[in-house]
């Protein structure tokens, strides 16, 4: 038998199976399956190689009912969706926060006059998004979160509809019911506190609701997906965000070596806080705006800035040697691999050559051909939460 004729010959055979169990209704040749589905995964590569073009959600814009596949990503920090534009890749975001007032007609008039994103339960108006920001401010203090440390928390009673809420800000019903949405969920915490499984069937089914056909991803996976199709999706993806660090060994992009630790930008700014003696709040200000991990630090803000990212990368980069050399999952790699950083906490400036020096400290059980930063590291997650949803849309 010539070679690949063995391989046609089941897929015949499985097709003339699926024709029997439907009863003689005609099923399409195999060919023709194997065709679509190489066209999608085109269209999704070709989508891998489109720029990002990144909004916030305006204030008073309804959210739109998507006409085609959706990428989520609801992370500590932000939720975004990404969907596919004919040149590019739109993403818009949301903070992912909420802030609660007291009922009251005056209050109520404020922020209906203002296009303040709020819903009322018992007797709280919850404020929502980038406007609960806004408020915090104002009241000089702390929003309040819906996920911690990756996961829906716990201490907050109302976070699920939070969440919602958030999405919903963003997100219609999509115009053809049962659309793919593929959203982000962490890999277990290595030092596990919390279930993943609950915070993936939460969002699950209020997707469900939605009428959405809803999938998830692995966060690493999502970096490895939106940025190494070059690579045949083969390296290590890893998401730096404000609860996490997320790590995913992908090879020929099957996700081989999932996992995360429950550290990222929220433990920098608490712990340099605590340093310094600042409130967290403003720590993450001067961090987003100013911070810069080259040379010698110039204060003692930075010097507590740079004292806890080396923290952070040692300890990621030491789970990485702990976690890949113990993994009985680990592929036999001829070649060096890729590693690619995105999330908001890979994205102070010099955050890269650093993460190299570090990682010179260490031995991998696999060579390491580069280390880059993803082209849009706060959309990164959402943009290849999208190609996987175009890959597994019907
Ligand atoms: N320019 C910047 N420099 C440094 N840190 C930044 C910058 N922009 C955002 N961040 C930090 O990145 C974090 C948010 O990143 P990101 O949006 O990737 O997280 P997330 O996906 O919401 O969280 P997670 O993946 O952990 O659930 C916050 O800690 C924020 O302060
Ligand atoms: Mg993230």
């Amino acid at each position: 038998m010539p070679e690949g004729e063995d391989l046609k010959d089941l897929q015949e055979r499985l097709a003339e199976l699926k024709r029997q169990e439907l009863g003689g209704v005609n099923v399409p040749p195999m060919d023709a399956d194997i065709k679509q589905e190489v066209t999608k995964m085109e269209r999704a590569t070709e989508a891998s190689h489109k720029p990002v073009v990144a909004k916030e959600r305006e204030i008073g814009k309804l959210a739109e009912s998507p006409s085609g596949p959706v990428g989520l990503d609801v992370g500590t920090t932000h939720i975004v969706i990404a969907k596919n534009e004919t040149n590019h890749i739109q993403t818009i975001k949301q903070l992912n926060a909420f802030f609660t007032i007291p009922k009251s007609k005056f209050a109520k008039k404020i922020l209906s006059n203002n296009d303040i994103l709020y819903y009322e339960l018992d007797d709280l108006f919850y404020i929502i998004g980038y406007s609960a920001d806004n408020f915090a401010n104002m009241f000089n203090t702390n929003t309040r979160r819906s996920i911690k440390k990756g996961l829906i928390s716990t201490d907050e009673k109302e976070g699920i509809s939070v969440i919602q809420a958030a999405v919903l800000s963003l997100l219609n019903r999509p115009k053809r019911f049962g659309e793919t949405i593929c959203f982000a969920i962490p890999g277990d915490p290595l030092h596990g506190n919390g279930s993943v499984m609950y915070h993936e069937s939460i969002i699950k089914r209020f997707l469900g609701h939605m009428g959405y056909t809803p999938i998830s991803v692995n966060e690493g996976m999502t970096v490895v997906l939106s940025e190494l199709s070059n690579e045949d999706h083969t390296g290590i993806g890893i998401s730096l965000g404000g609860g996490m660090c997320n790590v995913c060994l992908s090879y020929l992009s099957f996700p081989v070596i999932t996992y995360s630790l429950q550290i990222g930008g929220d433990y920098i700014d608490s712990m340099v806080g605590q340093s310094v003696g600042e409130p967290a709040t403003k720590i993450k200000r001067i961090k987003e705006n100013e911070l810069d991990l080259s040379g010698e630090p110039k204060d003692r803000v930075m010097t507590a800035f740079h004292i806890f990212y080396d923290d952070l990368i040692n300890k990621l980069i030491e789970s990485l040697q702990r976690v890949l050399s113990s993994s009985d999952q680990m592929p036999m790699i001829a070649t060096p691999i890729p590693i690619v950083l995105s999330g908001g906490t890979a994205m102070p400036k010099s955050f890269t050559e650093r993460f190299v020096k570090t990682l010179k400290n260490y031995k991998l059980p696999v060579e390491i051909s580069s280390v880059r930063l993803a082209d849009d590291p706060l959309n990164t997650t959402a943009k290849g939460a999208l190609i996987m949803a175009m890959t597994e849309a019907e």
